[in-house]
């Protein structure tokens, strides 16, 4: 999603004034701030500690949103990827300020933490990043890492010159993560498939998910200030496709895959979905802790609960009060499985029909009671 700000002559300069105060106007960019800016920010993505990166620099192309020989989009996906380790701000969002500016919408670095700079050169590394521009002085990727104007607070702030020198590579890797059955195809070769195809891949799935969402009704839904859990998410089809539904926080939840879905998710330019690994119902404690949220106003519960236990208690205090949740039943399931406890748990039980992409399984939509 694309982030549109706007702030009047006056907060702008507040936040300039404020940038300056706190020796943050950089060569490039400066952030931005002030207590509006956070309060604007944390309604909008219901997180504390963010901050807005505004890149104001004659030889950054504002229209292309060039920055340093690379894109402000291409940076950022660079400067998540050393998120997922720990190594730099998490970027939220990208847009523009007053139509003008491109900005970020990144965690505010701080704190004394050191730099840890042969874990960022690992880093650089596993996704084969480079660095343009390369000098005498830092004649390598590895010395340019040790500039120690890079870092803030042990987390690396300037992606400017970071490019992916080898997309393909990238790409294949992600490919992989989400192909790994296989399917023996008339007249093809024996082709590997996953559980959910990722059409920007173009890996092919055993369900079909547009069929899904659409059945769902999910592409009316306006998920604007909606906290969003996607229980047994497999490789974050639905998560996806719910941030970019407008959902300001979406946590996906598995036991597997989750490491491959941050990268997926992160290239595919879906930065507010959360992941956490954690066996359910075991791990249910874990969503709380890693994420901060307790109860959900929308819950996916997609052909995962036979796989967590079957229905218990834990599964309806998931949902906030007059929360929704969408929930598919799997293997021989029927209409009357579940009828009697969702009755009892939620004040609405819609029969939604059946879904009938992979096998037939049962679908409602819920509502808890306010
Ligand atoms: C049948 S798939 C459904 C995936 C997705 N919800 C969908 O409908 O497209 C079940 C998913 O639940 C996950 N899963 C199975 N048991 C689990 C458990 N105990 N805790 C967390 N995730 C689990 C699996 O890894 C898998 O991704």
């Amino acid at each position: 999603m694309y982030n549109r700000f706007s702030f009047t002559i006056a907060q702008l300069r507040a936040a300039k004034a404020g940038a300056t105060r706190a020796n943050e106007v950089g060569q490039e960019a400066w952030i931005a701030r002030t207590r509006t800016v956070r309060e604007l920010l944390g309604k909008t993505f219901l997180r504390d500690g963010l901050c807005l990166k505004v890149f104001a620099a004659p030889e950054i192309d504002q229209k292309e949103q060039l920055w340093g020989g690379t894109t402000i989009g291409e940076a950022t996906r660079i400067q998540n990827l050393f998120a997922i380790h720990g190594l730099a701000p998490r970027v939220f969002g990208v847009g523009t300020l007053n139509e003008e500016f491109p900005v970020q919408v990144v965690e505010y670095a701080k704190g004394s933490g050191k730099p840890d700079i042969s874990r960022a050169e690992k880093v650089a590394a596993k996704y084969n990043i480079g660095i343009r521009q390369l000098s005498e002085s830092e004649p390598t990727r590895k010395a340019y890492l040790a500039r120690p104007e890079k870092w803030v607070g042990g987390k690396l702030v300037d992606f400017g010159r970071f490019f992916f020198q080898n997309r393909k590579a990238l790409e294949a890797r992600l490919r992989g993560h989400v192909a790994r059955y296989h399917k023996k195809m008339k007249g093809r070769a024996d082709t590997k498939i996953g559980y959910q195809p990722c059409p920007e891949l173009r890996v092919e799935g055993k369900r079909d998910i547009d069929w899904r969402w659409k059945k769902m009704g999910l592409d009316r839904l306006d998920l604007t200030g909606k906290r969003v859990l996607d229980l047994g998410c497999n490789q974050g089809a639905f998560t996806r496709l719910l941030e970019r539904q407008g959902a300001p926080r979406v946590v996906g939840v598995d036991h597997k895959f989750i490491s491959g879905n941050r990268e997926l998710a992160n290239y595919l330019g879906d930065w507010r979905c959360d992941f956490v690994q954690t066996s359910l119902p075991k791990g249910r404690g874990d969503i709380a802790k890693r994420t901060g949220i307790e109860q959900f106003d929308l819950v996916m519960s997609l052909s995962v609960l036979g796989h967590m236990g079957g229905y218990a208690n834990w599964f309806p205090r998931l949902v906030a009060p007059g929360g929704v949740v969408y929930f598919e039943g799997q293997g021989s399931d029927n209409r009357s499985t579940y009828q009697k406890v969702l009755m009892r748990d939620f004040a609405q039980v819609e029969w939604m029909g059946e879904i009938t992409d992979h096998g037939v399984h049962p679908l409602w939509r819920l509502t808890k009671g306010a």
